[in-house]
């Protein structure tokens, strides 16, 4: 097994990478060092495991754990859950998704990021097939006693069972952690019930991203500055265009930030003169997902070149 063959760094054009025709499979959410992570995927010998955690770091260990110990049935995405969740898995595709010991961002600016979300309860109850299940571990008696509420109150899933310091069969290190401490921990698990879906942001492919400026005389004049000072949005879409990078001769990097519903990319776009005209897309060496925030900053770059 090569490291490629654990680590899936889905391009725009390459979601899903789970469709519902797939056989069994789970997901972990956060899984930190990667140890319950491949101990599931022991268990689980016939099932594929996904992981998505946000932390690089976190994510080079769970890979070199899975090839050290020769599991070949595990596949690991980086970057924010609450997005690749409802991006990469087709609605009814997975049997079993944890989540244990998350951060329950107490602060009220913080709360887009709770499990108790509606987007992320959403997600869950699209991506998981009739019958699966949602399983959050928690040490923090009042983010469960809300879990339960919020997640138990979604028409498709149902709170089954709620138990404290329960002893799992496979434990993280969050988990023995706190019941080495003598803190209690909660166990909840939610069943789907019925079918239903969850609308999803990236569509079409890198070439939909093209914009050409043509039939009128391109103004390069707002990227000599070597900075463009564009910050824009839409509902829940937004983008940010700094700093410019020029080769001296015909193109120009643009350095974009954007954000769908919380969800940041950082990336360049890349502008070429084209005889009179321009071309602005994404730059090859970026791969954003095509979200309506990075369409907004192609856009948006295309407006400032565009003399009317
Ligand atoms: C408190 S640790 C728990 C780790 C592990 N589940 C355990 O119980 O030992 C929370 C983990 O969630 C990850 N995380 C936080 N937000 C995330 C997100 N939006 N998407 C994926 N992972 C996330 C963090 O990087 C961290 O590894």
């Amino acid at each position: 097994m090569k490291r490629t063959d654990v680590l899936l760094e889905p391009a725009s054009s390459g979601l899903p990478v789970l469709s519902s025709q797939n056989s069994r499979a789970i997901a972990e959410i956060g899984f930190g060092n990667g140890e319950f992570l491949i101990h599931l995927a022991k268990e689980e010998r016939d099932c594929l495991v996904f992981g998505m955690e946000i932390s690089m770091t976190c994510a080079e260990k769970a890979i070199k754990r899975a090839l050290r110990e020769g599991v070949p049935n595990v596949r690991i995405i980086r970057g924010d859950a609450r997005f690749l969740l409802r991006e990469c898995f087709e609605d009814q595709s997975l049997d079993k998704i944890y989540m244990s010991f998350p951060c329950p961002w107490p602060k009220e600016r913080h709360s887009r990021r709770r499990v108790t979300h509606k987007g992320f309860s959403d997600t869950v109850a699209s991506v998981l097939k009739v019958g699966g299940e949602f399983e959050l571990a928690t040490d923090e008696e009042w983010y469960a006693q809300e879990v339960g509420k919020v997640l138990g109150e979604h028409p498709a899933l149902e709170l089954v069972s709620f138990d404290v310091n329960k002893r799992r069969k496979i434990t993280t290190k969050y988990e023995r952690k706190w019941l080495d401490q003598g803190k209690d921990t909660f166990i909840l698990v939610f069943e789907k019930k019925g079918k239903c879906t969850v609308s999803r942001t990236v569509e079409g492919g890198l070439k939909d991203m093209h914009v050409a400026i043509d039939g009128e005389r391109a103004s390069f004049t707002p990227l000599e500055g070597g900075f463009l000072n564009v910050s824009d949005g839409v509902g829940e879409a937004h983008w940010n265009l700094g700093k410019v990078y020029y080769n001296g001769e015909d193109a120009w990097l643009v350095q974009a930030i954007t954000s769908d519903d919380g969800y940041e990319q950082k990336f360049y776009l890349k502008v070429v003169r084209r005889g009179e005209g321009a071309l602005v897309r994404i730059d090859e060496a970026s791969s954003p997902y095509l979200t309506p925030a990075v369409r907004g900053a192609v856009d948006a770059a295309a407006a400032c070149l565009s003399r009317s």
